[in-house]
């Protein structure tokens, strides 16, 4: 294994770096984005190329997890290409997250490209609450594509639900059967405040990790997992199941104390928090002159002393981060 060498001010290793590989998707999901969204022009975006060599650098600097995340990045062109090239550097964990859509076709050549495991969003599994969520998704096909995921092998599969009051909390526990029927883990996440929406009210929407647990706890036993998963999420199990019940809690559980992780947007801003606006522009150093790989790594080092301590996220729905989710990498 590999020694991070990404260290920050209060004594956190990062090596875990999550690369948005772009900002648009194919759904418009409400709490991630606006209906009418503008999204960058190509000159802004990172090319594959430049990823890849972001991604290689982290991993020379330690790096042991990369999850490529969006926008959706099945719908970046050529992205096996880049999943294929980031295969071959040796990482214990590679995920994607993905809205599923492109799924049914592309699941088991993302397998064979070298993607370990996947977390697929599901919000609702009623076509259409399903759509009223995700503005232009339609259910059957992420459906499939889950079939496809499971078929395809991958070592982990997790669903992910950002549970709304009254839109799709009555749902949790058809979520859970579902999860367990198919044999994958699943998350419920609170929402968020990236970016200004106005078609809900976050801080009515929000349903804490607690209630929710709460509701589940009416159907099975919940008992909490000894293992880290690594990321933010705090894990439960049920008795007679293998599925996990995992928590994403920004909100009412900070996880900050324990952060791994900086995230890449597709600008090539280094975010060194989710719930801040602290950043390095690695774009600027791609394109510069001479670029170097040297120069690249060093700048990511010194990024590490921005690093927060932690998240302040309002649960009135009060929004201090512009960015949207799609611009931030799920
Ligand atoms: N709050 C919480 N989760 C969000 N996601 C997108 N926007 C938000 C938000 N504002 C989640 C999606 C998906 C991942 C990409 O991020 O559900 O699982
Ligand atoms: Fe697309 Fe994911 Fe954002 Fe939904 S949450 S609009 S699927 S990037």
């Amino acid at each position: 294994m590999s020694q991070s060498k990404l260290t920050d001010r209060f004594g956190r290793t990062v090596n875990y770096v999550r690369l948005s590989v772009t900002d648009r998707c194919d759904f418009r999901c409400v709490y991630c984005m606006a209906e009418d969204m503008t999204f960058l022009p190509r000159q802004q975006v990172l090319t594959l190329e430049e990823i890849a060599r972001i991604a290689r650098n982290f991993v020379d600097l330690g790096t042991e997890k990369i999850r490529l995340t969006g926008g959706e990045p099945l719908v970046r062109k050529d992205i096996l290409e880049l999943v294929r090239e980031i295969g071959t550097y040796g990482l214990r964990d590679f995920a994607m997250t993905t809205n599923g859509s492109q799924l049914p076709a592309m699941a088991e050549s993302l397998r064979k490209a070298g993607i370990h495991r996947l977390n697929i969003s599901i919000d609702s599994l009623d076509a259409e609450k399903f759509r009223s969520i995700t503005r232009t998704g339609k259910l059957s096909q992420v459906l499939e594509g889950i079939d496809a995921a499971r078929e395809a092998g991958f070592e982990g599969i997790k669903l992910n639900t950002v549970v709304m009051k009254g839109r799709n909390d009555e749902e949790i526990p058809e979520l859970i059967e579902f999860a367990r029927r198919k044999h994958v883990d699943i998350s419920f996440i609170e929402e968020m405040p990236l970016g200004e929406i106005s078609e809900h009210d976050r801080g009515l929407a929000l349903c804490t990790s607690e209630e929710v647990r709460d509701i589940i706890r009416k159907h099975h036993e919940l008992v909490p997992a000894t293992e880290d998963s690594g990321g933010p999420a705090r894990y439960y199990r049920m008795k007679d199941s293998e599925t996990r019940v995992g928590f994403i809690s920004p909100h009412s559980h900070n996880f900050c104390s324990t952060c791994n992780r900086v995230r890449v947007t597709v600008e090539g801003r280094l975010l060194l928090c989710l719930g801040n606006e602290h950043s390095v522009d690695l774009l600027r150093v791609l394109r510069g002159n001479p670029v170097t790989d040297d120069k690249l790594r060093q700048t990511i080092i010194n990024a590490m002393d921005l690093k927060p301590e932690r998240h302040h996220f309002a649960t009135n729905g009060d929004v201090q981060i512009l960015r949207f989710m799609n611009m931030t990498g799920g």
